[in-house]
């Protein structure tokens, strides 16, 4: 452990002991740069014949990574080692995506190169196209996302051979780069309005704006403080080491699956109102309680424990404090109220008044639930001009460099093993089959 504040738990090659039947066995401790030691349990099968149990993996790490550090308590994140903050005030997204993926910030070079193998790929090939029109006008948008995303597979077969380094790079490329084109499609096949494509000319997230909001039969200017905004929104969004999607998509790609098809299984994953599904609930949370005068009666019914309301956008598995995201997303979305010229935004007045009541109620204090990054983005996404059912859609588009880096680092580890975990079984024991007739 290199953290020179933290308390001296364990030295490098200490072990942890477990007692079990009267006998004592073993386990490697080991360091992490900064953070908590692990306790590698891994012979403990093999050893001790008994599995350990931690449903919804509280205190289980599940791989070794590079990428992303989070220190729940302090309200910390890192990419790469890079506070959040910084990344998202003088960064962008593409070199985000780079340091991710890469591990270091690019130089200018490698930025230009970057930039332009990604903005190559934006097209979708033209077949995808009709792909669309078999699902319904009124279907969720993450459903289309999962159906198409899942269907590259069946388009790029260049790009699914996992023991090919160049061909892991080509399908990481490809998946940033039509993302946003694969998004936009989704929005703009909703709404009836024709397809948009790609402007390579535009940066990433002024493009994604084009092709959302852009008409063939006008001209479309985009806001550069809303394309700066929505580029800060997929900075924070970008990866938040091993999540409930970014496990889903290892677990998913352990097994050797194609690229594509692990990122369609993040992104179901995703669609969860626990995940990224909790901005929308969060922006519908706010319209239903409408008024500042109705939030004690909110606050109360999440204080309830026979009642199943929570304050979405509230708590999170990891920060036990404000999440560092949720205070940046904050300010952009004040950025953005102020440029669309919102001046008093109900739900601002809501969300401002809850996260103050909240924030010293000794429920929420006690257990500390703070604000999250989805408390924000509902209001901040609204203003931007999307509908709410297009909010976990924008999630998965940001959040794929983070899969893909994820899913990559993976491969790539030499100790890489299918995920399958075990399980503690409490059904029947051993019985014989009764015939139908027989049965009572
Ligand atoms: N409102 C009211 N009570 C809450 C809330 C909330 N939002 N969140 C947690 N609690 C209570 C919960 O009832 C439990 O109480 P007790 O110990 O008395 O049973 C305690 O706090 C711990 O909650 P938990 O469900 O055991 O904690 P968890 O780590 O399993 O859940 C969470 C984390 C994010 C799923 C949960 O806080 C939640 O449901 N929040 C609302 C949904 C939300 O905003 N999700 C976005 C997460 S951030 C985006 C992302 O990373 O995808």
């Amino acid at each position: 452990m290199n953290d020179e504040n933290a308390p001296a738990t364990t030295q490098e090659g200490e072990a942890a002991t477990l007692q079990l039947g009267g006998k004592g066995y073993d386990f490697p401790v080991l360091p992490g740069t900064i953070g908590p030691d692990v306790v590698d349990i891994s012979k403990l099968y093999g050893t001790a014949h008994t599995f350990t149990y931690d449903p919804g993996f509280t205190s289980t790490a599940s791989c070794e990574s590079k990428i992303t550090y989070i220190d729940g308590d302090e309200g910390v994140l890192l990419y790469r080692g890079y506070p959040i903050e910084q990344l998202a005030e003088h960064g962008d997204f593409l070199e985000t995506c780079y340091l991710l993926l890469y591990g270091e910030l690019p130089t200018q070079t490698q930025k230009a190169d970057f930039d332009h193998r990604v903005t190559n790929h934006t097209m979708l090939h033209e077949q995808m196209a009709r792909f669309y029109s078999g699902f319904r006008r009124d279907a969720h948008p993450m459903a289309v996302m999962v159906g198409v995303v899942g269907a590259l597979s069946a388009f790029y077969h260049d790009s699914t051979d996992i023991s090919d380094p160049y061909q892991r790079m080509v399908a990481s490329v490809r998946m940033i780069a039509k993302m946003p084109t694969i998004a936009a499609m989704a929005y703009k096949y909703h709404v009836g309005q024709p397809f948009m494509y790609p402007r390579n000319e535009l940066d990433y997230a002024s493009n994604f704006l084009h092709m959302c909001f852009a008409v063939p039969c006008e001209e479309y200017k985009v806001n550069p403080v809303l394309a700066r905004a929505m580029d800060r929104i997929f900075i924070l969004h970008a990866d938040h080491e091993q999540n409930a999607s970014t496990s889903t998509v290892r677990l998913a790609g352990s097994s050797g699956a194609n690229p594509f098809a692990c990122i369609a299984a993040g992104i179901a994953c995703l669609w969860g109102p626990a995940h990224g599904g909790a901005n929308e609930a969060a922006l519908n949370m706010l319209g239903e309680i409408g008024s500042v005068d109705r939030i004690p009666e909110y606050i109360e019914r999440a204080k309830d424990k026979d009642d199943p309301f929570r304050l979405m956008g509230f708590g999170h598995r990891v920060y036990k404090n404000y999440d560092p995201r949720a205070k940046i997303m904050q300010k952009t979305c004040h950025e953005v109220l102020a440029e669309v010229g919102i001046k008093d935004d109900p739900l601002l007045d809501v969300a401002l008044e809850l996260e103050r009541i909240a924030l010293q109620d000794e429920y929420f204090v006690e257990k500390k639930l703070y604000p999250n990054i989805d408390f924000y983005s509902g209001i901040t996404l609204k203003a931007l001009g999307f509908p709410t059912s297009m909010f976990t859609v924008l999630f998965s588009v940001a959040r794929t460099v983070g899969w893909i880096a994820q899913w990559k680092e993976m491969i790539e580890d030499p100790k890489q093993k299918i995920g399958r975990p075990r399980q503690l079984y409490t059904g029947s024991t051993r019985r014989d089959y009764i015939p139908v007739s027989m049965r009572k």
